[in-house]
């Protein structure tokens, strides 16, 4: 495995495999590499002929007053677990590398970038947009892998590969969870372990509101108001920032829960914002 820290050391690695006719897997992380991380690296190592795994906590999908610095960075360990999959190249650049002037292109996808999460976070899904579009051009992959947990993330990284064709598939893999059915993330770190445990709350409350499409096909008033509940009385630590019921496609607001919905949430445990999300397809 390279491990690489410059464009022209990653371009120059990757160049080569492209030329000789493999096919080129891209997974991009900000790394406190963990299993959720590991299945994509899987799923890419399964399709692809030559897998390459980003790491860069990216600045300008946080806003200055979000996590930035305290966001867990663990590259040697990270590292290994990349080596131990059989990853071919980690591109681990610094901030200046990719940033080595204050950048003045953005790419934001209107709309969707504004909803749910980008409610409360309404920079974040630009800066996403746009280290993603770069990492796209530095490794120029097949195909890209993402998580199911950052639904939306995923959803407006279709749209915008779509929009500004690029030539790369986008594949989402399933969220994977702790036994607890609390969903792996890099911030589960900072919950205290009460806290933890009330986050698995999280998993019960999208389930609890399947039960209830799948039983009855409620309004989804109906459901969120349940799903609330649920959250209450499980973690009354956390933060409810929202609960909604949307169209998987385009993230509009769904009433009518007889349809393919999707249940999304995202709750504050102190500093910790926490999203799950679950679908529920017609039976
Ligand atoms: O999902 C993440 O870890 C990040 O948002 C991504 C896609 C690596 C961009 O920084």
């Amino acid at each position: 495995m390279n491990a690489a820290r410059k464009i022209e050391e990653v371009r120059s690695l990757v160049g080569p495999a492209r030329q000789s006719g493999k096919l080129i897997g891209l997974v991009p992380t900000m790394g406190a590499l963990h299993r959720g991380h590991f299945s994509l690296i899987e799923a890419a190592g399964a399709d692809c002929d030559f897998v390459v795994v980003s790491i860069f906590v990216n600045p300008t999908q946080f806003a200055p007053n979000e996590d930035l610095a305290k966001y867990p960075r663990r590259l040697e360990q990270d590292l290994a677990g990349c080596r131990a999959r059989g990853v071919d190249v980690v591109f681990a650049p610094e901030p200046e590398t990719m940033y080595p002037d204050e950048p003045l292109t953005e790419v934001r996808v209107k709309g969707l970038s504004e909803t749910l999460c980008g409610r409360s976070r309404p920079t974040h899904f630009t800066g996403v947009a746009t280290v993603v579009t770069k990492l796209f051009n530095i490794v120029q992959p097949d195909r890209a892998y993402f998580g199911a947990k950052d639904f939306q993330q995923a959803v407006i990284i279709r749209r915008m590969v779509r929009d500004l064709n690029f030539p790369v598939d986008i594949v989402v893999c399933p969220t994977v969870r702790e036994e607890s059915g609390l969903a792996m993330s890099s911030r589960n770190d900072y919950l205290p372990a009460d806290q933890r445990r009330q986050a698995a709350a999280l998993a019960g409350a999208l389930r609890a509101g399947e039960e209830m499409i799948r039983r009855e096909h409620p309004p989804a008033g109906e459901v969120i108001s349940a799903i609330r509940v649920h959250l209450a009385e499980h973690a009354p630590d956390g933060m409810i920032d929202y609960v909604q019921t949307v169209d998987p496609e385009d993230l509009a607001d769904v009433e009518n829960t007889g349809e393919r919905v999707l249940i999304v949430l995202a709750v504050r445990f102190g500093g910790a914002r926490l999203i799950d999300n679950l679908l529920v397809e017609k039976s």
